[in-house]
């Protein structure tokens, strides 16, 4: 008898400690805030504007948005900025520079935005020089309190060749955006392996590339989905 007691009594410290955590726990306290409608951004790394990246991320957003109706999708394409990697090292802007970035702080950080696709070219076996200038610039989201954690992350890479380095450069990837606390996906079943795999056939076309689409899409699945499982219980 005074086992049970005592056990209740410990179970009930134990479940007032829980709800303590849990009020003080963003993860939890969102609960009270979850929103009606969730973005998923797709970043575009090359420095050629609307070509076979950006293509590729469309689709990997398409198959996100038709998931769900919550879901709203937007690409950005970093061709169309400047971002200068250098100032991820704390130097100050030199006269007359432009710079890019800030732009993106609001738009990256806003809670409403649940996942990002980070899609780039595969150069010389990795990321292009811009996807690592941006990812490097991210350390501003770190400082900010990791703004980006808990945030879905999936990765897209595009090259010339069927098998040109587009894993390693997704792998490349993923470490830098596991520094952000992000939770890194890869592409559903049926596939299930570590990202979107795109070969360029030469042509400027990657539509043809039935396996990479269908990765891409499985991609965008993915994030969505993981997604909306955490819509739930994540700030
Ligand atoms: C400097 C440079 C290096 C490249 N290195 C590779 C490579 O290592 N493996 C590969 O498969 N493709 C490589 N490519 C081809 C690009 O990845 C491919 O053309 C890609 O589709 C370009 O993306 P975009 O059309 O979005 O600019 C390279 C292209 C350039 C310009």
């Amino acid at each position: 008898m005074s086992d049970k007691l005592n056990r209740r009594k410990f179970l009930g410290t134990v479940g007032a400690a829980v709800a303590i955590d849990a009020a003080a726990n963003p993860v939890y306290a969102s609960r009270r805030s979850k929103p009606d409608k969730i973005r998923i951004i797709g970043i575009a790394c090359s420095p050629r504007k609307g070509k076979t990246t950006a293509a590729s991320l469309q689709v990997c957003l398409e198959a996100a948005a038709q998931l769900d109706t919550r879901i709203e999708v937007e690409l950005i394409e970093l061709a169309e900025m400047k971002i200068d990697g250098a100032l991820a090292a704390g130097l100050p802007l030199a006269p007359g520079q432009k710079d890019d970035f800030g732009k993106l702080i609001p738009k990256l950080s806003d809670p409403k935005v649940r996942g990002i696709i980070i899609g780039t070219p595969v150069y010389f076996g990795n990321m292009t020089s811009l996807c690592k200038a941006f990812l490097d610039r991210c350390i501003a989201f770190r400082k900010s309190n990791f703004a980006l954690s808990n945030k879905v992350a999936g990765v897209l890479a595009v090259g010339g060749a069927r098998n040109g380095g587009q894993e390693l450069t997704i792998q490349s990837v993923q470490a830098a955006l596991l520094c952000q606390e992000m939770i890194i996906v890869g592409d559903a079943r049926p596939g299930a392996r570590i990202g979107a795999t795109i070969w360029n056939d030469g042509k400027g076309e990657v539509t043809r590339d039935e396996f990479g689409m269908a990765t891409a899409r499985n991609l965008g699945r993915r994030v969505a989905e993981v997604a909306l499982q955490l819509m739930t219980i994540v700030k």
